[in-house]
């Protein structure tokens, strides 16, 4: 079963969408687009009545995050308020017991019961905890019972290679220095089950969201 991922242009390059269910590791470095990624993805599914939940680790109020997406042409608060969406803060959790944290979205998983879930993004729950390797065990093991396809975001400027470790696919969101400017890229670096290149993609990203634009190379 494939999950289209709402993102312009990236289904043609995963035979048709992420695999489903699955855990996909977004990553890429502070701008990259991860958190416009993510919010498109939800909205997509909630667009055909498929509930999504959105886990922000960065103490980011709600209005905060609307204030940033609402110029994003997919973005509808409706759906947040409607629950069809959502949005689950767990940064005061961060210095707790990783337990704590993974009974915590237990529960918001089995109350919403979504078919989409982002964690965005993960990198600070590593900061504080010692067992990090084996919370990221336990927190992909919960995930894949629920059976959702789950995106985790995570900063390129940290170490992440358990996440790439446990990941089923890996799309890397680039920027690029060229001459003047920065341009974006992304790349499929792992898709199991899948059949795709390795080819770097030029990237976009408009009102209308993120697209993939065709490699001409
Ligand atoms: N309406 C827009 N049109 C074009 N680019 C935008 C628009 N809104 C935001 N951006 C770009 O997206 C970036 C933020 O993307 P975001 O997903 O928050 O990054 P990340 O989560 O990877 O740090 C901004 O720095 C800006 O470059
Ligand atoms: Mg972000």
């Amino acid at each position: 079963m494939r999950l289209k991922t709402g993102i312009s242009g990236l289904d043609p390059l995963i035979d048709g969408g992420f695999p489903d269910p699955s855990i996909i590791l977004v990553h890429g470095p502070p701008g990259a687009g991860k958190s416009i990624f993510s919010l498109q993805y939800l909205m997509y599914g909630a667009v055909q009545g498929e509930k999504g939940l959105y886990v922000t680790t960065l103490s980011e109020k709600f209005g905060w995050m609307v204030r940033f997406m609402s110029d994003f042409e997919f973005f509808k608060r409706s759906y947040f308020e409607e629950e069809l969406i959502k949005y689950e803060d767990i940064s005061e959790l961060i210095k707790t017991e990783s337990s704590s944290i993974i009974r915590r979205l237990g529960e918001v998983v089995a109350k919403t019961m979504p078919k989409r879930i982002v964690i965005d993004p993960i990198n600070p729950l590593r900061e504080y905890m010692p067992n990090y390797r084996e919370f990221l065990f336990d927190l992909v093991e919960m995930l894949k019972k629920w059976g959702a396809t789950v995106l985790i975001t995570a900063e390129t400027d940290y170490k992440i290679d358990d996440e790439k470790y446990m990941a089923d696919g890996i799309i890397e969101l680039i920027m690029k220095a060229e001459g003047e400017v920065i341009r974006r890229y992304v790349r499929v670096v792992k898709m199991r089950g899948t059949n795709h290149t390795l080819a770097i993609h030029p990237l976009s990203i408009t009102d209308a969201g993120i697209s993939v634009l065709r490699a001409n190379f």
